[in-house]
């Protein structure tokens, strides 16, 4: 999701501006860019990558302007260029905008336009600003300001889909006109001076009092002044609210903890991770920074995925959609080992480094091992612009949003969406038919809602939590698919809880495993219903004899699973290769309380970093 921030008052807008973009980063981008009006001089300044590239870019210049406006940008329309990036000018480079939200008829736009108007960009945002600029000189109005006004109003008449727009004119000093559609707008209120965000999260730092903008409704924001109206230019009162949140928790959005936020993040930026990636009606993905022509991709004989901890686990997963989908033979090899192991690679490997820090050092030694044994190197990461990303040949931004707290959640969930994508993109070269692919994509498209499903127990789960929060020791079982999802469990809830957790396939605990059960002990096991149910339920029954407490993640409508079960949680029923992302939701949510239970310190777990950098 895009992100703006505005400012309008006496200090200089530029740090402010910058500032309040480092705060908006959560919302996932790509690029960056802001516009400082001085006298009757504008200066844009865009960068790709991250915030610290425009600030570095902003260092080179002279802004002592007090007015600007500045924005985010994740990638809709057009591809990740400095020519894409926020904010947009008019023909005339006077009018500039910055823009969150999706104009659906902007090609008509553009042809009413005609051959007149000449662009910059690919994007629909910067049609948008000339089809204000083209009404701003047929208004004429003795304020310049409300013409202004006046101009945006028109212009919008025209527009179909979402909006979120900050509007500024080179030659109309004081002046910031903002409009709402779809995309939120807050107005943050100082003393004589005014801001304008996507959200409170920028705000905070500076003042708890704003107004939010409704769909349909327009603002003109002096500095000390703010006029509402509605889209028909009919003046609106709007209530002054206060925030309670301060600005940490502003950060968190209101959550006691970023793990909290972060697994509460995961129904929104699925769909962030798959927008725009594949074609229903085809059945197909495209995930267009794989780099690789249709004849290489066809010439790929294995794949393997480098990562550690959590994105061990999510390749594990992909481990699973790309033999079964794209019949490719696939491993996982955990970075520190790969490297170190001699691994046998050629020009029909396929390597993915999956990272959410996109720093890891051991994931970057072994891709780098990968590339000196010429196999084909790609990087699924989270961070844009991260070493990893920058080394590998090619990849996909996870598109996850900063991820804070330590403990991965919302990455791995996007990690294992991504991953099921890349396996269907080679799948469709191959075997899947398009009904495959529509069936596995629309079942995708259902993912949000069914986690959201999940999210809605969390007070029933923290119940369970709390039954378990005494234990030293417990087991995590999974078969198949769900053993991936059994280790993700472990360590989510060791690395949280610091309670010993060890996560098993279901059928190996009468290899050994078995000699510790008992009643301190406990088992979760994933017991949902798919091909290996039956296999699933005999590993729970031979445990239950043995003693040790049963926590059970089952599917809806499962009756007999309370047959075994001390504690259940059910979770809706989902195709057997996307039931690692729902499955995984109730033991985020089960880590998490066990411990809050402990009073842990959630997001910064004793002896863990979030980007291990070294060895
Ligand atoms: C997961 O909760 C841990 N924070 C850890 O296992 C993490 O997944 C691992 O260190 C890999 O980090 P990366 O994804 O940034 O490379």
């Amino acid at each position: 999701m895009c992100g703006i921030i505005g400012y309008i008052g006496d200090k200089p807008a530029a740090p402010i501006l910058l500032q309040g973009l480092r705060r908006l980063e959560y919302r996932g981008y790509d690029s960056a860019g802001m516009a400082i009006q001085h006298g009757n001089s504008m200066t844009r300044v865009r960068a790709l990558g991250k915030i610290e590239n425009l600030a570095t870019r902003l260092k080179t210049k002279e802004l002592p302007g007090t007015v600007g406006i500045a924005h985010t940008r994740w990638a809709t329309h057009g591809g990740v260029t400095e020519k894409n990036a926020h904010p947009h000018t008019g023909f005339d480079k006077k009018i500039v905008i910055v823009h969150n939200g999706i104009i659906e008829n902007y090609r008509e736009i553009k042809e009413k336009l005609g051959n007149g108007h000449t662009y910059e960009s690919e994007t629909d945002s910067e049609i948008l600003a000339h089809l204000i600029e083209e009404h701003f000189y047929n208004i004429h109005n003795s304020d310049p300001a409300d013409a202004l006004r006046l101009a945006v109003e028109q212009a919008l008449a025209h527009v179909r889909g979402t909006y979120g727009i900050v509007v500024m004119h080179k030659d109309i000093p004081n002046c910031l006109i903002a409009a709402r559609m779809g995309s939120p707008l807050v107005i943050g209120i100082g003393k004589d001076e005014h801001y304008i965000a996507s959200d409170a999260t920028p705000l905070l730092i500076h003042t708890k009092k704003v107004i939010y903008l409704e769909d349909g409704e327009i603002a003109q924001i002096t500095k000390d002044k703010i006029h509402t109206f509605t889209l028909q230019d009919d003046e609106v009162e709007k209530s002054v609210e206060e925030i309670e949140w301060d600005d940490e928790q502003a950060q968190k959005l209101g959550f006691d903890h970023f793990l909290m936020k972060e697994i509460h993040d995961q129904p929104t930026v699925i769909e962030d991770a798959i927008r725009g990636r594949y074609n229903l009606e085809d059945g197909t993905a495209h995930l267009g920074g794989l780099n690789m022509t249709i004849k290489e991709m066809q010439s790929i004989r294995r794949v393997i995925f480098i990562a550690c901890g959590t994105a061990s686990y999510a390749g594990m997963v992909g481990k699973y959609a790309f033999e079964r989908l794209a019949g490719i033979p696939t491993e996982v090899d955990v970075a520190s080992e790969f490297r170190y192991r001699d691994p046998v690679l050629d020009e029909h490997t396929l390597v993915f480094a999956i990272s959410q820090s996109g720093e890891t050092a051991d994931t970057l030694a072994a891709l780098r091992e990968a590339k000196r044994k010429g196999a084909f190197v790609r990087g699924v990461v989270n961070v844009i612009g991260s070493t990893i990303a920058r080394e590998t040949d090619g990849g996909t931004y996870i598109h996850a949003g900063p991820e804070i707290s330590v403990a991965s959640t919302k990455v791995y969930t996007n990690m294992v969406a991504i991953l099921t994508l890349y396996a269907l993109q080679f799948g469709r070269l191959k075997r899947i038919t398009p009904a495959t692919g529509k069936r596995l994509l629309t079942a995708m498209l259902e993912i949000p809602g069914k986690i959201n499903t999940v999210l809605a127990q969390k007070e029933y789960i923290n119940d369970i939590a709390k039954k378990y929060s005494s234990y030293q020791h417990m087991f995590f079982l999974g078969r198949g698919i769900n053993f991936p999802v059994a280790l993700e469990g472990a360590l989510k809830c060791k690395e949280l809880s610091y309670i010993h957790c060890e996560a098993y396939p279901g059928g190996e605990l009468k290899h050994g495993p078995f000699a510790l059960l008992g009643d301190g002990v406990p088992v979760c096991a994933i017991m949902t219903k798919n091909q290996l149910y039956d296999k699933m339920r005999s590993n729970i029954e031979e445990v239950k004899a043995r003693g040790s407490r049963i926590l059970l993640i089952a599917t809806e409508g499962d009756e007999q699973a309370k047959e075994l079960a001390d504690d259940i949680i059910y979770v809706p029923p989902t195709m057997e290769l996307l039931e690692p992302i729902i499955n995984t939701i109730p033991l985020q949510l089960f880590s998490y309380y066990v411990s809050l239970d402990l009073k842990r310190d959630i997001d910064r777990p004793r002896n863990l970093a979030k980007s291990v950098t070294v060895e």
